[in-house]
């Protein structure tokens, strides 16, 4: 029976798709790399692994002759040394797509929670500290003939803009891979810069690669807006967060909303007693339809790597140079 090794276990009904079909098992915590791949030595055909676990060469070495493919649960891929998983011709696959919406939905909480102070207001009811409504009191961004900067228009990026137009806001754009569908032919696209400066809010949904390591830094920080918000609901080192927080600290920029950081699970120092930065802990894709939306898909791109059909969110295509033999019979999708 061909192996699959999971590291966590995945929602229902992934796990038993997987368990019909092959002999499943799961490690139960997120591995160091020497155990990863201590276990992937002992035979595994397909990896299902999560954004936290370090798919490195050595791991991806330790599955030689027999590894076939890494199936992640995640649309992020920047845990997975991509070049030495083609080079050894194993083949990566994500999911996209199913979790476009919910992570679009925790942006624009983040950037509502920001403009209109809700947490700020929030602690404020909690601790007694409200002495009534005054004209002045606690005024916050109007989102209506605000701009909204995104960066990295892909999916989960023009779910964003369609959220925030319904809310009046104007949306422009760095980063679109391909043409824009129609109905979002009213945003505009800026080169990176011009956006920092033009925007009133600024949302990133760029994946983590060497060119958007630290893209958002004291230098583009600087060029935001004085009253500006930074929403991150894409990978923490996108951007500096040292330089964050001392933009946060000295006002070079208004807020931020972050739900992703750069060493996960502590955020920089000084970040949490930023009080214009409201803070969550990697939620984008935390509702109950996407996570099991997500399993399924991992359990499919697993099950299609299995049959020896190359998976359809495969990320390195070119990793399998001949396909592999069928270990078993295609599962009817
Ligand atoms: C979540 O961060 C993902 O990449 O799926
Ligand atoms: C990821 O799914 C993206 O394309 O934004």
């Amino acid at each position: 029976m061909p192996k699959v090794l999971l590291t966590l276990p995945l929602p229902q009904p992934a796990p038993q798709w997987l368990g019909d079909a092959a002999e499943v098992s799961v490690i139960g915590h997120i591995p160091s790399e020497p155990e990863l791949a201590t276990a992937v030595a002992e035979g595994v055909d397909v990896l299902c692994a999560q954004l936290r676990d370090p798919v490195t060469s050595r791991v991806l070495e330790a599955g030689k002759g027999r590894l076939r493919a890494v199936s992640l649960y995640a649309v992020g891929y920047n845990n997975v040394d991509m070049v030495a998983a083609t080079s050894r011709g194993v083949i990566v696959t994500n999911t996209p797509g199913v979790l476009t919406d919910a992570t679009a939905d925790c942006a624009m909480g983040l950037l509502l929670a920001c403009a209109r102070r809700i947490v700020e207001g929030n602690t404020v009811m909690h601790t007694g500290h409200f002495e009534g409504w005054e004209p002045d009191y606690m005024l916050g961004l109007e989102l209506k003939g605000a701009t909204l900067g995104i960066i990295g228009m892909g999916r989960i990026g023009q779910a964003v803009a369609r959220r925030a137009r319904a809310f009046g806001m104007n949306i422009v754009y760095a980063g679109a891979k391909k043409e824009l569908p129609p109905d979002l032919a009213d945003a505009r696209p800026l080169p990176l810069e011009e956006l920092l400066a033009a925007s009133d809010v600024v949302s990133l949904h760029v994946p983590l690669a060497e060119d958007t390591y630290h893209m958002i830094n004291a230098r583009t920080l600087a060029l935001m807006k004085r009253n500006a918000i930074l929403v991150n609901t894409s990978r923490g080192p996108v951007v500096d967060e040292e330089d964050l927080v001392t933009a946060l600290r000295e006002n070079i920029i208004g807020g931020a909303g972050l739900d992703v950081y750069e060493s996960e699970p502590r955020p920089a120092p000084g970040l949490i007693e930023c009080e214009n930065a409201v803070l969550t802990p990697h939620l984008g894709s935390a509702t109950t339809q996407t996570r099991r939306a997500m399993a399924e898909l991992c359990a499919r791109n697993a099950l299609a790597a299995l049959a020896g059909e190359l998976p359809k969110n495969t990320l390195n295509p070119r990793a399998w140079k001949k396909t592999p033999p069928p270990l078993i019979k295609p599962f009817p999708f």
